[in-house]
């Protein structure tokens, strides 16, 4: 198998744990490389519905490797609770399952109040964070003021940290805001704990990645969010806090370039949207509403519902570019059966518009294509689905100009369409 990273191509919630759990059974490892628990990942396994929201994808395999890498943010209670869920369920993380970068940045108490106390005090103009302190951490991060995995190990290493940046969190919680200091000794005891339990799954992710790509092994990339979300490339300032274009799964791993294969994006046969921002082919009213029932529309993290609209191909375009796609996995195309005809946009009137900064300003072109009115849910070849159906996925290939290889007709590991060579191919020399 080659080394693959997997994208969001839109703004996140495109279907990638599913995509990632079914490229799973052929990899050595799978590695998150950005983000954090911002990201939910919703796998259905024998009926039963599972997610995710640190944890790699790749946890379901057992014979697959997890590795949560130095782009990731972690906070280390909600990783610790996942591990315990999933072997409560039978699924073991211990004996060299899951490897925790040394480096990785961690999400501590100040950065959950920050998130939501700016986020509150922004009001109509919030980004609709998802709370969980993302952006906080990362600023932190670049600021040189982090603390990470490797800070956790030592009690003494923990306080040195905590007593040089918490007096200035407290500052602005306490005095900008006026909401209550984080105490000290608290969270020392609860992080130093955190850290011995934590211990056993710390390491240095890039040894052991090169180790599985020099030993003829592969690796899964696991991106989380959409390339509209990236902090450079996406809707500023509506973004999130990390890269989240394919480039950024070598920096947050420690893979060069050169070991990548293959970029596969995922693509909604819609679009979503979660939080604020602009989103050109947004959909109000009574469709938007059907839409977001049949496909179950709701946040994996924050349960918001999310907002809806047409397939964009200036936007998916636009991510062909930035994230090098070499293929596209295209899901939930099974919701667009409950519609009698679907308007696609092919294009935007002034598509520089979007892309130099403009994207509430674009005016999308769009064009109908006929619906297939049936359950495709049982369809397991390109040919089994009805021809409009076929017609519907062709023609988003060629707006595109990368090949769709995936298709998933419902959430079930098994309801899904493959064709084209990727599950074939041999490992570059
Ligand atoms: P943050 O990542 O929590 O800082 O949120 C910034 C923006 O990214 C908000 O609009 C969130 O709704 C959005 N966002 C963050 N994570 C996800 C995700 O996994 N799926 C979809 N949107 C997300």
């Amino acid at each position: 198998m080659p080394n693959i990273v997997i994208v969001g191509t839109q703004w996140g919630d495109e279907g990638k744990g599913k995509v990632v759990d079914v490229l799973s059974p052929h990899v050595d490892a799978v590695a998150r490389f950005q983000g954090g628990n911002n990201a939910g990942h919703t796998l259905v396994v024998d009926g039963e519905q599972i997610v995710l929201h640190l944890l790699p994808s790749g946890a379901l395999h057992p014979d697959c490797v997890c590795v949560v890498g130095n782009g990731v943010v972690v906070d280390p209670g909600v990783l610790l609770r996942e591990i315990d869920q999933l072997e409560a369920r039978g699924w073991s993380m211990g004996s060299g399952k899951l490897l925790i970068s040394a480096h990785a940045h961690v999400i501590m108490p100040y950065h959950l109040s920050l998130d939501a106390l700016r986020e509150t005090a922004k009001g109509a103009k919030a980004i609709g964070t998802t709370r969980r302190g993302i952006g906080p951490a990362y600023e932190d991060k670049v600021g040189r003021r982090g603390i990470i995995v490797a800070d956790l190990l030592s009690a003494d290493r923990l306080r040195e940290r905590l007593e040089a940046v918490l007096p200035d969190k407290n500052r602005m919680i306490s005095e900008w805001y006026g909401a209550d200091a984080i105490d000290l000794e608290e969270t020392l005891a609860t992080f130093a704990a955190f850290g011995e339990r934590l211990a056993p799954y710390v390491g240095d992710g890039v040894s052991l990645l090169h180790r599985i790509t020099s030993t003829g092994g592969s690796i899964l990339f696991e991106g989380a969010q959409g390339a509209f979300l990236d902090v450079d490339h996406g809707t500023y300032p509506y973004v999130t806090s990390s890269n989240t274009v394919a480039g950024a799964a070598c920096a947050g791993t420690g893979v060069g370039p050169t070991a990548i294969d293959e970029v596969v994006g995922i693509c909604k046969a819609y679009t979503t949207r979660v939080g604020s921002g602009p989103f050109p082919t947004e959909l109000e009213g009574e469709l938007a509403e059907k839409l977001r029932r049949v496909g179950g529309e709701y946040g994996a993290t924050t349960g918001r519902a999310r907002r809806i609209g047409w397939f964009d191909a200036a936007l998916l375009r636009q991510s062909a570019r930035i994230n090098g796609l070499t293929r596209i996995a295209l899901t939930k195309l099974d919701v667009l059966s409950c519609l009698d005809e679907i308007p696609v946009c092919v294009g935007y009137e002034d598509e520089d518009l979007g892309f130099r900064g403009s994207f509430g300003a674009v005016r999308p072109i769009y064009e109908t294509l006929p619906g297939w009115g049936s359950d495709i849910t049982g369809c397991r070849t390109i040919d089994e689905l009805p021809t409009n159906a076929q017609a519907y996925v062709a023609r988003m290939s060629e707006l595109i100009g990368v090949p769709i290889e995936l298709v998933s007709v419902g959430p079930g590991r098994e309801e899904t369409i493959l064709q084209g060579d990727l599950f074939r191919r041999e490992p570059s020399p």
